[in-house]
């Protein structure tokens, strides 16, 4: 039995570059693994994949993230490996955190640990896009420049930690389509994502979120929630991937707002050949 740390992770900046034939958005985005995350049990059986999930909002069927991952695994290496998951889930879903794609790429990652590495982390990575445009991210090793429709990784070495930083989510959720199909009647900034992440590494970040746009039409209120932020001292409030969770970055601590969860949290990487710890 062995146990995994599933990071969230944050955009510290997201651009949409355009929509795309195959009917996925080109984007350029600077993503970063937080300390925020899901704590996923594994354990080999002989069998079947079993899933158990404390949040009742999670299906723990087949259409799980980890079940599917688990399946690729099996279909790629060709070995008869199960598992009993356990997932205690922290981090809030339909918060543009990439829960679901931590928890594919965690369960990637422990599959083939588990397994004596029977696979490259390239083709962990490879294998985990065809499970969602974020996964390859939650196999780098916690900072990485996104482009494509967010499979393609540029590897960014640390960035300085700002701050105090927390993430903010209200009790409402957006859905991930929904917000890039709201995207067709919008203008974005043009501005340079090169530009934005030079910005990043000489340590005068930038935030800012082009899906903001589309889900402040989407839910008016996420609007006036991030402007309350502001009006509280955050010096940076920015909505993470879809929303609606957002990024508040401030020498302050968050007052207390009806139906809104706050998290302190900090950045997190990985060294080279192991896995994300809360000890690092
Ligand atoms: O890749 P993933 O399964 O996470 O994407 C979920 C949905 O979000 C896609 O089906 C697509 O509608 C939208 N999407 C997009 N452009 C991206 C990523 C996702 O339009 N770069």
């Amino acid at each position: 039995m062995s146990f995994y740390f599933s990071p969230a992770k944050v955009n510290l900046f997201f651009r949409v570059l355009g929509k795309r034939g195959d009917g996925y958005h080109e984007i350029a985005s600077l993503y970063q693994a937080i300390d925020l995350g899901d704590e996923l049990k594994v354990e080999l059986t002989q069998e079947r994949d079993i899933l158990v999930c404390q949040n009742s909002q999670l299906p723990c069927d087949s259409s799980n993230l980890i079940l599917k991952a688990s399946a690729l695994f099996r279909a790629r290496t060709h070995l008869p490996i199960y598992a009993k998951f356990s997932l205690l889930k922290t981090i809030p879903i339909e918060a543009g955190l990439g829960g679901g794609s931590s928890n594919a790429a965690t369960t990637l990652w422990a599959l083939n640990e588990l397994c004596d590495h029977p696979a490259t982390i390239e083709e962990l990575k490879s294998w985990g896009q065809e499970l969602g445009s974020d996964v390859p991210f939650f196999l780098s090793q916690g900072t990485a420049y996104c482009t494509g429709r967010g499979e393609i990784l540029e590897e960014i070495e640390k960035i300085s930690s700002l701050e105090k930083m927390w993430i903010v989510k209200p009790s409402y959720g957006l859905s991930t389509p929904k917000v890039y199909q709201t995207c067709a009647a919008c203008l974005f900034e043009p501005r340079s994502p090169k530009e934005a992440l030079a910005g990043f590494r000489r340590g005068s970040p930038q935030f800012f979120n082009d899906l903001e746009i589309p889900a402040f039409k989407l839910i008016p209120e996420l609007q006036k929630l991030k402007e309350q932020l502001r009006v509280q001292g955050f010096r940076t409030v920015t909505m993470t991937g879809s929303g609606t969770a957002f990024v508040c970055v401030g020498d302050i601590e968050p007052e207390n707002i009806p139906e809104v969860s706050c998290y302190p949290v900090s950045w997190m990487r990985r060294e080279r050949n192991t896995w994300y710890s809360r000890s690092h």
